[in-house]
């Protein structure tokens, strides 16, 4: 992986609760992120001692490399966004700098979080299609903005045995 090829974009807890309609049983079993990169939600649900494990291969780099990368692209980004007003529904996000200051907040939550998370095992570096993990290991496994996203890159063969 390159990070000049990475938008380091992450979500929070509460979108990734809205995303997937967790319940709270589902927030208390044993869960796997595929692909969290810099979302916050492994930081926030440890903080209220859940257990997730994040798999990523974003999780090679250090915070600072993960940190720089994101405030090289977000004003690109976001200015983006503003040109394609049409593209977006403002329901969450009230507006481009409303996004920002989400992202932003994210990616702070993350940063602080993620040596302590890698020294515990809670950031691990790996890939799909394949993880080295036993089967039935994690009780739910999340994967947000990855697959699907990206499928003019990745073909359904490798979605097919990611899944
Ligand atoms: C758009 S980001 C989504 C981050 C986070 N899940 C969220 O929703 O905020 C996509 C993530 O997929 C990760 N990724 C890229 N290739 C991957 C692969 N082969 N397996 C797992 N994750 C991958 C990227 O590093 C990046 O962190």
């Amino acid at each position: 992986m390159k990070l000049e090829n990475v938008v380091p974009f992450g979500r929070s807890m509460h979108e990734y609760e809205k995303m997937f309609l967790l319940s709270d049983e589902d927030i208390n079993k044993k869960i796997i992120g595929v692909g969290d990169g810099p979302a916050s939600f492994n930081a926030e649900m440890f903080a209220q001692g859940k257990s997730v494990i994040s798999v990523d291969p974003l999780y090679v780099f250090r915070a600072e490399e993960i940190e720089k990368r994101f405030y090289s692209v977000v004003d690109n980004i976001i200015a983006q966004v503003k040109s394609t007003p049409n593209d977006w529904i403002w329901s969450y996000h009230k507006s481009p700098e409303h996004l920002k200051e989400n992202r932003l907040n994210v990616l702070r939550r993350f940063v602080a979080d993620y040596e302590n998370g890698k020294n515990q095992g809670r950031y691990v570096v790996g890939e799909l299609p394949t993880l080295e993990f036993d089967d039935s290991q994690y009780q739910l496994a999340l994967c947000s903005h990855f697959l699907f996203l990206y499928s003019d890159h990745f073909t359904y063969e490798f979605h097919r045995t990611s899944v």
